[in-house]
């Protein structure tokens, strides 16, 4: 049998610059280091380290499955090592992401953003990982509803033979810690009534109707872990194309409209997700927008061949004008909801201290 190959995204803020806006280049040079020794050794077979925003995002390919204790363990370490170096450096936030003392096993819980998936080699494996700043995990329910289950934004769905049964969507309700799964087009209504609700249910997982995996993403939630405010979560996602699967250009497509996610600054606003160049993921005004990057690989024998920078194209120039412009109305809101998020989603409040504090003068 043919030998699976694991392709693990694993993600944490250690450490802002300037403020929450990017990531120091010592840091990434540091991460560098530390996967080429892991790769030396056997440990992984390939890496990439990018960063998107303040996020250090390190991408791993290696033979050792899912929740592997080794490959979380180089991650921790490698987060706590860039620490260490982002503590000396005094960039901003140091740490902020890693919320245990010591690793205990698996990096899930304990802070960082993990999508994981394995599978045979095809003959030809092209992927996507798409990599969020200022967001939360809810804002990939659109683009994967777009993607794998409505046939306006693919094609394939109704003309390519090996695509037209449809899909098979994992959804997590992230306040129940349960899963379901619901099958595309047939209980698409379902389905719907579930991801239109972004905070609470969010898909993790799409598989083909055979069971083989096509899509994964991050849904831990740093709030829910910590029990307070340590940032909005900016989320990954994982997904293969081509060949049965949608074709880069479907995986890419729903990103020309930016839809509105939850996250912008102080994880507290709805603001337009951005698509942009790595270059470019840099987010600035009123901390943001959002940003999204869209990393190409293709995947040979492990290797991870690329990058392509997928949203280095002029093509996504209007829907960047566009963010631009939904965030110029937005912001125009100011304080007001349906800019700031609704009470129970803000990741900041004053609410009960000014409640407190005006009911002692309540005549
Ligand atoms: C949002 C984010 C930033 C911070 C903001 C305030 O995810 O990271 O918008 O919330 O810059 O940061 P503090 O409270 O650290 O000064
Ligand atoms: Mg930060
Ligand atoms: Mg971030």
């Amino acid at each position: 049998m043919a030998e699976k190959i694991t392709l693990s995204v694993i993600k944490a803020d250690i450490g802002g610059y300037v403020g929450h806006s990017s990531s120091h280049p010592q840091i990434l040079d540091k991460a560098k280091d530390l996967l080429a020794e892991a790769k030396a050794k056997g440990i992984i077979v390939d890496f990439y380290v990018t960063n998107c925003g303040d996020d250090l995002e390190l991408i791993m390919t290696h033979t050792k499955g899912v929740d592997n204790q080794e490959i979380h363990k180089l991650a921790w370490d490698t987060f706590v090592a860039c620490t260490q170096l982002a503590k000396e450096l005094k960039l901003y936030g140091a740490g902020q992401d890693l919320l245990a003392d010591a690793f205990s096993g698996n990096v899930k819980g304990m802070g960082p953003g993990v999508a994981e998936m394995e599978f045979v080699e095809r003959k030809s494996e092209p992927v996507v990982i798409f990599m969020g700043d200022k967001c939360a995990p809810g804002a990939w329910n659109f683009p994967l509803f777009k993607i794998f289950a409505d046939p306006f934004n693919t094609i394939g769905l109704i003309i390519d033979p090996t695509m037209h049964e449809g899909f098979k969507f994992e959804v997590h309700d992230i306040k129940k810690d349960e899963n379901f799964f619901l099958s595309c087009p047939e209980e698409m209504y379902d389905l719907l009534v579930l991801i239109g609700s972004c905070e609470n249910y969010i898909i993790k997982a799409v598989y083909k109707k055979d069971g083989e995996i096509a899509a994964v993403s991050s849904t831990q939630k740093l709030a829910l872990i910590a029990g307070r405010y340590v940032g909005k979560d900016d989320p990954v996602l994982i997904v293969r194309a081509q060949a049965g699967l949608p074709a880069i250009g479907e995986i890419l497509e729903p990103f020309a409209f930016p839809h509105l996610v939850s996250g912008w600054m102080r994880g507290s606003h709805y603001g337009p997700l951005m698509p942009v160049a790595q270059r470019e993921a840099n987010p600035s005004r009123f901390d943001g927008p959002p940003r999204v990057i869209a990393l190409g690989f293709q995947i040979a024998q492990g290797m991870l061949i690329g990058p392509r920078d997928l949203f280095d194209d002029p093509a996504f120039d209007y829907a960047r004008k566009e963010a631009n412009r939904i965030a110029n109305f937005m912001r125009a809101h100011g304080p007001f909801e349906p800019h700031r998020l609704p009470l129970e989603e803000m990741e900041y409040t004053t609410l009960p201290e000014v409640l407190k504090r005006i009911s002692e003068k309540r005549k």
